[in-house]
């Protein structure tokens, strides 16, 4: 299968590329490192990366960023932020790339835990994973060609100790865990499934 993976090398996105690359042939996107540079909150960046990609069986994006602040404070700028990256990126993502992926093929998008378990600060990244969900859960639908579409919403993850003041009780997730609800998604059959993985 061939595979594109947006955000690689990033602390999930690194694990998910080791997992897959044994058996399928991985293209890795960032914005900055991988073999192809996109920055996925740009629509043009994206159509020329699949420009160059060229079919695909696979798109895993294990990336997008997001505003975390207190509400108090917060306003429409710094909360397009985690809109314009981590929702309109993985949106885009799909609404371009089901015009490149082979029948069959499959999307995976990360979405998180904070749409139904929210923390302190997180409410744009509450609204995003909410509206990341409810897009793969439409979407499914109505993707032609025996398209899927799921999403991973993992709990704060082992390797990211810099978000555990922010997520008090919260037990964070094995990256091994993580990584299988990526590979469920792609190797197994399911759609419009929103994985959340929790420890
Ligand atoms: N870490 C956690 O505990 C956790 C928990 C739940 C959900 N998530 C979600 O999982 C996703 C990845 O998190 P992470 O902690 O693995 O992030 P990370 O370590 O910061 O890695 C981000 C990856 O995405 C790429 N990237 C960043 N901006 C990009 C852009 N505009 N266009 C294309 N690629 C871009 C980066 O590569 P370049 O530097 O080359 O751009 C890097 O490979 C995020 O959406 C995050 O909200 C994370």
């Amino acid at each position: 299968m061939k595979i594109i993976i947006i955000g690689a090398t990033g602390t999930i996105g690194k694990h998910v590329a080791k997992a897959l690359q044994k058996d399928h042939e991985i293209i890795t996107a960032g914005s900055r490192s991988g073999d192809l540079q996109v920055n996925i909150s740009d629509p043009d960046s994206i159509k020329a990366m699949y420009e160059q990609a060229g079919p695909f069986d696979a798109l895993i994006c294990v990336a997008g960023d997001g505003h975390f602040g207190p509400l108090e404070k917060m306003t429409d700028a710094d909360f397009r932020v985690s809109v314009n990256s981590k929702l309109m990126g993985q949106v885009n993502l799909v609404l371009i790339g089901q015009h490149y992926i082979n029948p069959n093929g499959s999307f995976t998008l990360t979405s998180g835990s904070m749409g139904e378990d929210p923390v302190l600060l997180g409410a744009s990244l509450s609204a995003v994973n909410g509206a990341i969900d409810g897009f793969i859960c439409g979407a499914a639908i109505e993707l032609k060609n025996g398209i899927r579409i799921n999403a991973v919403g993992p709990d704060v993850v082992e390797e990211s100790p810099v978000y555990f003041p922010f997520m008090p009780g919260h037990e964070p997730v094995s990256m091994h865990r993580v990584t299988l609800a990526y590979i469920k998604s792609v190797l197994g059959a399911q759609t419009g499934k929103a994985y959340k993985v929790f420890a």
